[in-house]
């Protein structure tokens, strides 16, 4: 295997707004790096408004999560995705698939993404069934509605989520005292 930040191989990027990263996604990045030389986990700054996470949050976590991987790299991107792409020399998009309803969208993505540029394949691939269900919108709703997220997550995602609830909290305490002074 080519370890990442050199030019050998053969890349695939995997892009996503990963807020935050799931079990599912990170199931979906170690099948990638079985079938490519290296891999590229390319997180999407800006992708919501009020997103959890800030882009070099999910960045930060996502390399500790893949740390002991030698060929999946982490990065973000903004503007087109297969501009970022072919910047970074990818020869694929691996996209997941969990059920039938992902499919429409990804399927006019894939095929805007090639009316774009043709030279890049996108792969999709299915998770493990017991992730099929498993999105980031869901996890961050049972979250904030104070839900465990314990096995939707990496571990360190978890922590990495029970500490922006500790500062929440905290703030909102400071906020409530500063409003009765
Ligand atoms: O995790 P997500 O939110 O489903 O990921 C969506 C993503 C990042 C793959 C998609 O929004 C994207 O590629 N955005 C970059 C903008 C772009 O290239 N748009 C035109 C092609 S459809």
């Amino acid at each position: 295997m080519t370890p990442p930040g050199t030019s050998g191989g053969r890349l695939a990027i995997v892009p996503g707004s990963f807020d935050p990263l799931t079990n599912g996604h990170v199931d979906i990045v170690l099948r990638s790096a079985q079938l490519f030389d290296r891999v590229t986990v390319s997180v999407l700054v800006n992708a919501e408004k009020t997103p959890l996470f800030t882009a070099a949050e999910r960045v930060a976590m996502i390399r500790e999560v893949f740390s002991a991987h030698a060929n999946i790299d982490v990065d973000r991107f903004d503007g087109l995705l297969v501009e970022y792409a072919r910047r970074q020399g990818a020869c694929a998009i691996v996209r997941g698939i969990r059920a039938v309803s992902d499919f429409e969208h990804e399927f006019q993505m894939t095929l805007m993404n090639r009316h774009l540029e043709p030279a890049l394949e996108t792969v999709f691939m299915m998770p493990a069934e017991q992730y099929t269900y498993v999105s980031s919108r869901l996890t961050k709703e049972v979250f904030r509605l104070g839900g465990s997220v314990h096995g939707l997550v990496p571990p360190v995602v978890e922590r990495w989520m029970q500490a922006k609830q500790a500062t929440a909290v905290r703030n909102e305490k400071t906020a409530i005292g500063l409003q009765g002074e």
